[in-house]
């Protein structure tokens, strides 16, 4: 459930008619509703209130400072894969102690920065990477905790571009060699060997491969405490789905996924911890859009919004679907009209929806783009040279952009000519 709901025939936020942020802040412009934020975050924490545990919010799936600091003053921990990510959740308040670091490519700097600015965890993804932390950690006199990621080699039964769990992904090590890696990392000093890391994909819709994961994680868990390791943590990753389409059936819910965390892995008495993305920000967002031509093609009428591919990435890159609704509620019965939704960057793949049928609409109509609170802006570019797309936060009543969106100015401010031209 979120809260972008049809009331006095037109779309709102919270307590905040969309049209009058579309008015106020112009379009295109992403919108954020905390209660939703808020909500879905409550939904995990309910999941696995069956033992100790940290949500920490993947920090990728939307990045934005006001939401980072709503999730970390409800107690979230955060899953970091860069430095600007580390920055930008220091900067909003969560402390180290907090934060997780994932990621294949973490540089010597980045490492060092989590470590001076404090970390709970590095989440190791491959034998050199160790060996640099531990080399780093101890040319600072300092040890941090570890966990290992391992690759289950699972099928996730998701998009192939967002698949990590199978042994021909780059990520984690396999699992087949993870008792050699851990005895290797126990050797080495500066390192804390605490848990084993997982992470099999994204959007996944059905909870089979997450229980084929746990479970292999289980058993190397009991494999890795025989040899006297010391495992009292297990990361188990993000990847639950979201309802991308309002009208098919529903991904299995938190409280379901949680119970095959305790199914599988909750014998263990482990502390657990999850990073979700998608089902706490996915649909806590739309994409507010406003209508610049209505064009009729040769067969077809495309609808020309002044939203683009570089604000919104998801379906030129992977055939993603978002459902497109105007802002003002259609009547009951009202005849609808197929149109390709277009944006105005010049590219084919620029095309958010083939005979997307929607009421009849106008130039400067208004529309949204649904459940585009997760990998939506943080994909966003300036291709084509349009201004990076400002975000907005809704609290009941009221809003604040919490991005502005650049002007042409600053945009240009950004390079610079060398004198020898
Ligand atoms: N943890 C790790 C280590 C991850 O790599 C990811 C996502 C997550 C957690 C969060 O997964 P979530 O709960 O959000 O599914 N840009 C793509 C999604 C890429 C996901 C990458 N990793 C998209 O727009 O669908």
């Amino acid at each position: 459930m979120d809260h972008f709901l049809y009331r006095n025939g037109e779309l709102y936020a919270e307590d905040v008619p969309l049209s009058c942020i579309a008015q106020q802040v112009g379009t295109p412009v992403y919108v954020y509703s905390a209660a939703t934020l808020t909500r879905h975050f409550g939904l995990f924490r309910q999941a696995l209130d069956w033992t100790d545990h940290l949500v920490c919010f993947a920090v990728k799936s939307n990045s934005n400072l006001a939401v980072l600091k709503l999730m970390g003053d409800l107690g979230a921990g955060m899953d970091v894969v860069s430095g600007g990510e580390y920055a930008r959740a220091k900067a909003a308040g969560v402390p180290g102690e907090r934060i997780v670091f994932s990621g294949v490519g973490k540089t010597i700097p980045e490492m060092r920065m989590a470590i001076e600015g404090g970390i709970r965890q590095f989440n190791i993804e491959s034998e050199p990477e160790m060996r640099a932390l531990s080399a780093l950690c101890v040319s600072m006199g300092a040890t941090v905790p570890v966990a290992i990621r391992v690759n289950p080699d699972v099928d996730a039964k998701t998009h192939e571009k967002i698949a990590t769990g199978k042994s021909d992904n780059k990520f984690g090590i396999p699992i087949s060699r993870a008792m050699a890696v851990y005895a290797e990392a126990a050797s080495l000093p500066g390192l804390r060997v605490v848990g084993v890391d997982v992470h099999i994909g994204s959007q996944l819709t059905d909870l089979a491969p997450f229980r084929a994961a746990y479970l292999k994680v289980a058993e190397l868990t009991r494999a890795l405490r025989a040899e006297g390791h010391d495992i009292t943590r297990l990361d188990l990753g993000g990847g639950l789905g979201i309802p991308y389409r309002r009208d098919n059936s529903a991904p299995p819910l938190p409280i379901e996924y949680g119970q095959v965390i305790r199914e599988t892995v909750g014998d263990l008495g482990c502390q657990i911890e999850i990073e979700p993305g998608r089902n706490i920000v996915g649909n806590a967002g739309v994409l507010l859009s406003r209508v610049i031509y209505v064009k009729n093609g040769e067969d077809r009428d495309f609808l020309i919004v002044d939203a683009a591919m570089n604000d919104l990435l998801r379906p030129a890159m992977y055939g993603a679907h978002h459902d497109i609704v105007p802002l003002v509620e259609p009547a009951v019965g009202a005849p609808v009209r197929p149109y390709d939704v277009v944006g105005p960057v010049c590219e084919s793949g620029d095309t958010f929806q083939k005979g997307a049928d929607l009421p009849e609409l106008a130039a400067g109509g208004l529309v949204a783009f649904r459940s585009a609170g997760a990998y939506g802006a943080v994909m966003a570019s300036e291709y084509n040279s349009r201004p990076l797309v400002p975000e907005v936060l809704v609290q009941g009543d009221h809003f604040a952009v919490i991005r502005a969106r650049p002007t042409f100015e600053e945009m240009l401010a950004r390079d610079s000519i060398p004198a020898w031209l």
